[in-house]
């Protein structure tokens, strides 16, 4: 089939309220047509999400591109390991079988704060950067992706790093900030707290702050007080179907 999706990478962004996917223009680094979003069905169960994904594919034209799914969760060789905040029956599965077995196509699927990690180092905040760069996702948890001189140290989970006793996520994810109702100010001293460890640690080149919440970069980014420099995401939403996508298409070469 000719027309504009065929042959083109597909990324999948599933997350806890919508699944979302869209062809993807690597030169670019942005969708090559427009997304769709699928509610995710409740359960979450992988038999249940990967009906979505073959749902969500078969809104587009037919492709033989391969298909980068991003999972909130571990995931080695195609195998999730853990499950924070999904449905547990995703641990042990192996994702990459179940989705190319549903969908017919050539899965493979990405820890969703490593996609975005992928993502903003090839095309949005931290483009051509060299050294450590660690992309951390605000959201419903913490996610972190390590990418050292453009290359990814896959599955780095370093929103469940200890920090004052508390695993990080459930101090400072943006889902807690939400649910304590804790203004900006307090929210960014979590953070600051969060960051330092980071620092501590792994004495990064830069800080890359994705999630939702970082449209609203400007009210608590500057009141992060680490030495560090600390920039906001730039594909936004967009930054997990990208990166899901180029990670398919790396693990396919
Ligand atoms: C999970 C990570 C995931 C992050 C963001 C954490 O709870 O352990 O794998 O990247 O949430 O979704």
């Amino acid at each position: 089939m000719s027309g504009k999706g065929s042959g083109l990478p597909f990324g999948i962004d599933f997350g806890g309220t919508g699944i979302k996917g869209a062809p993807v223009d690597l030169e670019k680094g942005e969708f090559a047509q427009d997304r769709v979003r699928i509610d995710t069905p409740h359960p979450s169960t992988p038999d249940a999400v990967a009906e979505v994904f073959a749902e969500l594919l078969g809104k587009f034209e037919s492709s033989d591109g391969p298909v980068g799914v991003t999972v909130p969760g571990v995931v080695v060789k195609g195998v999730v390991h853990s499950a924070a905040n999904i449905d547990k029956h995703w641990i042990g599965e192996d994702v990459d079988q179940l989705i190319t077995a549903k969908t017919g196509r050539d899965v493979h699927v990405v820890n969703d704060a490593d996609a975005a990690g992928l993502a903003e180092v090839r095309y949005g905040a931290a483009e051509g950067h060299r050294g450590l760069v660690i992309v951390t996702t605000l959201g419903t948890g913490i996610g972190s992706a390590l990418v050292y001189d453009g290359v990814l140290v896959p599955n780095s989970e370093l929103g469940h790093l200890e920090v004052d006793g508390h695993d990080a996520e459930r101090r400072a994810a943006s889902s807690v900030r939400e649910r304590e109702d804790l203004s900006w100010h307090d929210w960014a001293k979590r953070l600051t707290t969060y960051y330092r460890k980071l620092e501590q640690l792994f004495s990064p080149e830069l800080f890359v702050v994705g999630g939702g919440v970082s449209k609203k970069a400007d009210q608590f980014l500057p009141l992060i007080d680490i030495e560090t420099q600390i920039v906001a995401a730039k594909l936004r939403n967009a930054a997990g179907i990208v990166g899901a996508a180029l990670y398919a298409t790396e693990a396919r070469e």
